[in-house]
């Protein structure tokens, strides 16, 4: 059997994507390039089957079209229909198999034979079958009436009223919608409820943005969903390129339902989205109408058996006419990773194996993973991309044995996103990188908490360097020094000996075997004195291989990075490190930060000491990303760091 083994993410997730093209978009587009009769250059366009056998067809139907995969690009040269006899081939494309029926309907005198993949021979059509026959077309079934494969002879749309019955699929009203520019008289449409209705709504919005030129396709959203989804499993965070220019797309909206949900958190940063994992999830139940946005029901579904709570998942029956019967298709497939399973006509009720439900974290759901998930475990796939694509984020969970996954017949991802296994083996070699990040700054411009929340989200280790000079600073005073004694500075400094702890991700220096405490060190009595320990250079020096053992420290610890914030971190300690951030804020920005905060130490003063000393003055480091933070919120800083380490 043809599987694929699914390579699990055994550090948190790093990376960067770039989803495809939209394929709704990308198939509407050419569908309007052709009931328009007009060139149109399309650019940010999906190549896979199910657009390529849109394009197939329109080029059967007389269009010439141009393509370059590479670039993502499609030009309709010539849009216009020109052969009245043509054997079409939908395949197993929706969009292609109900535009193409409506769009050669409306050809006067044609006569056109269509077949498709077995599947599709399946799946709803007489909705719009009756609504062509209503504007004069003729079918000859060559299968199963009212079904693929069949023979149509048209005489064009003659216009006026045409019942829809779209209730089955929505892509029937929005062929309708489409064909219609070619009426003899305009249609008048009416039709009932319809499923997925922000499909419709793209559709209207599309056609109203058509004739034209020059057309930019979206990123595709609901193949974003798969990796908006990874973070759940992988923890770490997740940068979706292009993701805030969706406008047209109803399933934009399924990042919203993991988001409140509290199953990531997100910030938009430019034209991306990151999207982040969570330390703890929420065990309450779920229960979410996906009407909407079906096509990412799946996505849900699959991490469901790893999360610990009862989710139900409505509005959900009409994606049974799908692919496959993707309701009874994902409730069999969740069974084999010990879920409970409840399966209704309209919904689907998942809940995790027991020992899952009751795991709060992460790490404690991996591990009742590993206990409770039996061997190998073989996912179906029934020629539907979905839910090899859905399932395989789950595979990415480790659970400490290697690939615990296979996906059969992985190829049929095709059908969308061809590459999507490079893709999401690229995000895990990109986790896999071991980073040194560096984030420098003056006082009080947030380094601390930007560093810390960073590092937490990432998995990497945190080391606070500016403790390390409060620690000795302590500790020289203790023992009755100054710090306008150098040379007595330098030679305690002889006998003094460090040592790391791990207090969670965070590394604390301990001199001579003491742990201090955030009081001793962040007193005014050290606020005063610190920043003068810290330019005497016996001082630095002493520190300078310690702080450079910390990368080693982090990675022998499993850690995938280590963030270490302070002054000098990019510009002495690792100014070969991979990611060197230098944050900044105008003074009263910080000073107010600190009032908040409760200090009232004289930041001026500091900085200009640190800024002024002769060794490893605080600079901003030539090379290094500057933040400036003044006017930026926390959330936004933190990502906007992220972003730059993931990028690294
Ligand atoms: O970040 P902080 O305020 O805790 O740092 C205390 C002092 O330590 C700061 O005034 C200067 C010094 N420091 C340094 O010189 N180099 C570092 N990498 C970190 C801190």
């Amino acid at each position: 059997m043809n599987t694929l083994d699914i390579q699990p993410f055994s550090k948190y997730c790093a990376a960067e994507v770039l989803p495809v093209g939209s394929k709704s978009i990308t198939n509407r587009a050419l569908m309007l390039a052709a009931v328009h009769g007009k060139p149109c250059r399309l650019s940010g366009a999906l190549f896979s089957r199910d657009t390529e056998i849109m394009m197939d067809c329109l080029g059967k139907l007389g269009l010439k079209i141009s393509a370059n995969p590479a670039q993502r690009t499609i030009f309709v040269e010539d849009a216009a229909i020109k052969n009245k006899k043509a054997s079409l081939f939908v395949g197993n494309a929706g969009t292609a198999a109900r535009f193409i029926t409506a769009l050669a309907a409306a050809v006067d005198g044609g006569e056109y034979s269509f077949d498709s993949d077995a599947a599709m021979y399946e799946r709803p059509m007489e909705g719009l079958i009756k609504a062509l026959e209503e504007q004069g077309a003729q079918f000859y079934y060559k299968g199963k009436p009212y079904h693929f494969p069949f023979l149509m002879r048209t005489h064009g749309l003659k216009g006026g009223a045409v019942r829809v019955d779209a209730s089955s699929s929505s892509q029937i009203l929005s062929a309708v919608i489409m064909a219609g520019v070619l009426a003899k008289k305009p249609l008048e449409i009416t039709s009932g409820e319809t499923v997925s209705k922000p499909f419709v709504e793209m559709t209207r919005r599309m056609a109203s943005q058509f004739p034209c030129a020059e057309y930019d396709i979206e990123p595709d959203a609901t193949a974003a969903s798969y990796f908006a989804a990874l973070p759940i499993v992988t923890g770490g965070a997740c940068i979706i390129k292009n993701f805030a220019k969706v406008r047209l797309q109803g399933d934009a909206r399924f990042v919203s339902v993991i988001e409140e949900a509290g199953l990531v958190k997100t910030q938009i940063v430019g034209d991306d989205l990151l999207v982040m994992g969570v330390p703890e999830f929420d065990n309450s139940d779920m229960e979410v109408d996906f009407n909407d946005i079906s096509d990412t029901f799946l996505t849900l579904a699959s991490v469901a058996a790893y999360l610990p709570r009862r989710i139900k998942i409505k509005g959900i029956k009409h994606t049974r006419g799908q692919e496959t019967d993707r309701v009874s298709a994902m409730a069999k497939e969740l069974k084999k990773l010990a879920a409970g399973v409840i399966e209704e006509d309209d919904s689907l009720q998942i809940t995790s194996h027991p020992a899952l439900y009751k795991c709060k974290t992460r790490r404690q759901i991996l591990e009742a993973m590993a206990e409770n998930i039996g061997g190998r475990v073989l996912i179906s796939t029934y020629q539907d991309h979905r839910i090899a694509m859905s399932f395989s984020v789950l595979g990415c969970a480790d659970i400490g044995r290697g690939s615990w996954m296979e996906i059969e017949n992985p190829q049929c991802v095709a059908k969308t996103w061809r590459e999507f296994f490079t893709v999401l083996e690229a995000a895990r070699g990109n986790s896999q990188k071991f980073r040194v990040v560096a984030i420098d700054g003056g006082a009080a411009v947030g380094k601390s908490s930007v560093s810390k929340a960073a590092a937490a989200t990432l998995g990497y280790m945190h080391v606070d360097t500016g403790a390390h000079y409060r620690n000795i600073a302590y500790v020289l005073l203790e023992q009755g020094l100054r710090p306008d004694e150098p040379e007595s500075v330098a030679s305690a400094l002889k006998n003094m000996k460090l040592s790391t702890t791990l207090e969670g991700n965070s590394a604390k220096i301990l001199c001579q075997g003491r742990v201090l405490g955030d009081d001793d060190i962040r007193c005014e009595r050290i606020n005063a004195n610190v920043s003068l320990f810290a330019a005497i250079p016996a001082v630095r020096e002493f520190l300078k291989d310690y702080q450079r053992s910390m990368a080693d420290f982090a990675k022998s610890g499993g850690f995938g990075g280590v963030i270490m914030e302070g002054r000098d971190i990019g510009s002495v300690i690792f100014p070969d490190a991979c990611a060197r951030i230098f944050l900044d804020a105008d003074e009263q920005t910080r000073q107010a930060r600190r009032a908040k905060e409760g200090i009232t130490d004289s930041i001026k003063k500091r900085d200009a000491l640190d800024k002024a000393r002769k060794v490893a003055p605080l600079v901003c480091p030539e090379g290094a990303s500057l933040i400036d933070t003044s006017n930026m919120g926390k959330d936004e800083v933190i990502a906007k760091a992220i972003c730059i380490i993931v990028n690294s």
